[in-house]
């Protein structure tokens, strides 16, 4: 197989796009394509690494893409937040060396056996009977989650993990006892474009440490971070100041911060272009939908980052109207939950660019249908000269 074939296989594509409206004229393709710019992404990892006060790592469940860990991999990143044992494997594939923060707070036994083959020395914890089913954790980093009713984010993250704060000292203390290294995490919730959450859990995770009488060897200040999905990008420096600063003023020795962002680390780095099957009246069918790559846009409204074109590359300028939007499966369920504001003369055959979904979006599209799968097209617009070992993967 030539690598174009092999490439292709995986569902990459070696034709480097300048830009995706090119590219999509040029090759007129009729299922979903992603755009993925390494430069985009490269300068994302560095405003994290010089602007939060503290080690960045990568939340991979956002994308495990191997052009996306290869990339961070390339670019200095040493550690990674892995959700499962799957993740290991995909990390370690692309960066051997790296630190796995397994930071999934509720595993089988088996997982726990697998990741410590992994060589996972770093846990998060929420309740005792996790903490009991790690067996001895000597010298191993337990981070324990708390959860705290703070408003701020796209959806409630404490719904499903983190403890109270009465149980969260307790926790800390039997970490301590049990010889571990103490250490805390929580994560303010999904695109959380406001500093406050992070300020109110740092303030929280001190007065617990107090508590507790325990140093916390690291604190973890979670995903959240927000992506740029409205007309204004977010400003991330507002949110690493105010947490360098909530650190600074409720520890008396504060420990080091990390950061395990997913969204706002991918997202910009990815542009989906899909296909319109058809229209009437007041509804267009898409070639993908809530079964595949717009997954997340049940639960989070939709980027206002469109436009769209003729299959010949003519921009619609249309008035925007709103649409009922249907997917390509033959389920009815298959509809946005909102309508689209879409140009009046959108038709059949044009395109639909979405620029900013690099996160939750291939990793959670589905094959329902026999839909789902999309291409991946490197896009360098400044450099066509492609280096770095991501390469490769295409
Ligand atoms: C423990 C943990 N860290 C980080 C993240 C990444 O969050 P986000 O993509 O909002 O940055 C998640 C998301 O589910 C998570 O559960």
């Amino acid at each position: 197989m030539s690598k174009e074939q092999e490439a292709r296989t995986m569902g990459f594509h070696s034709d480097i796009a300048t830009t995706p409206a090119d590219w999509l004229v040029r090759h007129q393709p009729d299922d979903p394509v992603f755009f993925f710019s390494p430069d985009t992404l490269r300068q994302t990892l560095s405003r994290f690494q010089t602007g939060f006060p503290g080690e960045v790592t990568y939340a991979v469940k956002a994308n495990p893409g191997t052009e996306v860990l290869a990339t961070l991999a390339d670019h200095g990143m040493q550690a990674f937040d892995v959700a499962s044992c799957a993740e290991m494997a995909q990390v370690r594939a692309a960066h051997p060396g790296a630190r796995l923060h397994y930071h999934n707070p509720v595993r089988s036994r088996q997982e726990i056996d697998s990741a410590r083959a992994f060589g996972i020395t770093s846990w998060s914890i929420d309740r005792i009977s996790e903490l009991d089913k790690l067996g001895p954790i000597e010298g191993q980093e337990i981070a324990v989650r708390l959860k705290l009713p703070v408003a701020g984010a796209a959806y409630d993250f404490g719904s499903k993990f983190g403890a109270d704060p009465q149980t969260a000292v307790a926790l800390l203390r039997c970490v301590q006892d049990r010889g571990g290294r103490a250490s805390m995490t929580f994560h303010p919730g999904t695109q959380c474009d406001d500093p406050a959450p992070w300020v109110h859990y740092i303030k929280a995770c001190a007065d617990i440490a107090a508590g507790a009488g325990t140093a916390l060897h690291r604190l973890n200040v979670g995903g959240g971070f927000a992506a740029h999905r409205g007309q204004c990008a977010p400003d991330l420096t507002r949110v690493f100041d105010a947490i360098g600063q909530a650190s600074r003023a409720s520890f008396v020795a504060p420990p080091r911060l990390v950061c395990e962002p997913g969204r706002a680390m991918i997202a910009d780095a990815y542009t989906l272009a899909l296909r319109v099957k058809a229209v009437s009246d007041d509804t267009v069918f898409l070639n993908d939908g809530l079964y595949g790559s717009l997954m997340e846009w049940r639960d989070l409204p939709p980027p206002d980052r469109m436009h769209a074109f003729s299959a010949d590359g003519q921009p619609r300028v249309g008035a925007q109207s709103p649409r009922h939007v249907f997917g390509p499966t033959c389920d009815s369920l298959d509809r946005l939950p909102v309508p689209l504001p879409l140009p009046q003369d959108l038709q059949a055959e044009d395109y639909l660019v979405i620029d900013g979904m690099g996160a939750y979006a291939n990793c959670l599209a589905t094959a329902f249908n026999g839909y789902g799968t999309a291409r991946i097209v490197p896009h360098q617009a400044q450099s066509p000269q492609m280096t770095g070992h991501w390469r490769d993967v295409f």
